[in-house]
């Protein structure tokens, strides 16, 4: 039985997605290396230190130094665009889905690899709707390791077994995977047979509480 919802941020609850791969293809354009949607696809659920080391696949080497510097700049880039998210960047089938979670008495938490999830969680104004928060800065390994779930898990008091998660990465649906919860696709993984489901619209999850 379904006790919790664990929910990945980044293209799932919000489209912070787009602001990631904007701020990538600045970085990229300016040290020539290629970029585009196929390749941005590949970064989803992927650390960001791990997310370069992607883009950089056909470059010349970069130093590690180098690599901090070209992560920090993207950040930067990207934290820029957060500040202009709002509430009104929230599609009105999440806030459904949650409400309708919370009022049935399912505990959500967020299980992302951002490092910016708090940041982003509070732009939208969402943070209350969560009993936990498993992102990138309590986890040692990034997506498709199951930790950044498990710990989510933990945090709730439920086991794996008694939790859903709701990813649009590739990289997070192995990850849900290997931990032992039941998985749900949507976006960009609703194309991955992989997930125990696999949805086009985010409400469908409740079907399984
Ligand atoms: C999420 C996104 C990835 C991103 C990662 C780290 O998993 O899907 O695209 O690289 O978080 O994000 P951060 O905000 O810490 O750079
Ligand atoms: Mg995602």
């Amino acid at each position: 039985m379904i006790k919790g919802v664990i929910f990945d941020l980044d293209g799932v609850i919000v489209h912070t997605d787009e602001m990631h791969y904007q701020a990538w293809k600045r970085i990229a354009e300016r040290i020539g290396a290629e970029f585009n949607r196929e390749i941005n696809n590949r970064l989803r659920g992927v650390s960001r230190m791990e997310s370069l080391d992607i883009i950089l696949e056909n470059t010349s080497s970069f130093s590690d130094l180098d690599k901090q510097r070209l992560a920090d700049e993207k950040n930067a880039i990207y934290r820029r665009l957060l500040g202009s998210l709002t509430k009104n960047d929230v599609g009105g089938d999440v806030l459904e889905a949650l409400r309708e979670l919370r009022e049935r008495r399912v505990k959500l938490a967020i299980g992302s690899s951002s490092k910016n999830a708090g940041f982003i969680l509070k732009q939208i104004e969402l943070t209350e709707y969560f009993d936990a928060i498993s992102d990138g800065n309590n986890i040692t390994r990034s997506k498709p390791d199951p930790e950044v779930f498990s710990k989510a898990a933990e945090y709730l008091g439920l086991a794996a077994c008694e939790c859903a998660v709701v990813e649009d990465a590739y990289a997070g649906i192995d990850a849900a995977c290997a931990g032992g919860f039941y998985s749900i696709g949507i976006g960009d993984a609703a194309g991955y047979d992989r997930a125990d489901m696999r949805i086009s619209r985010i409400t469908e999850v409740l079907k399984i509480v």
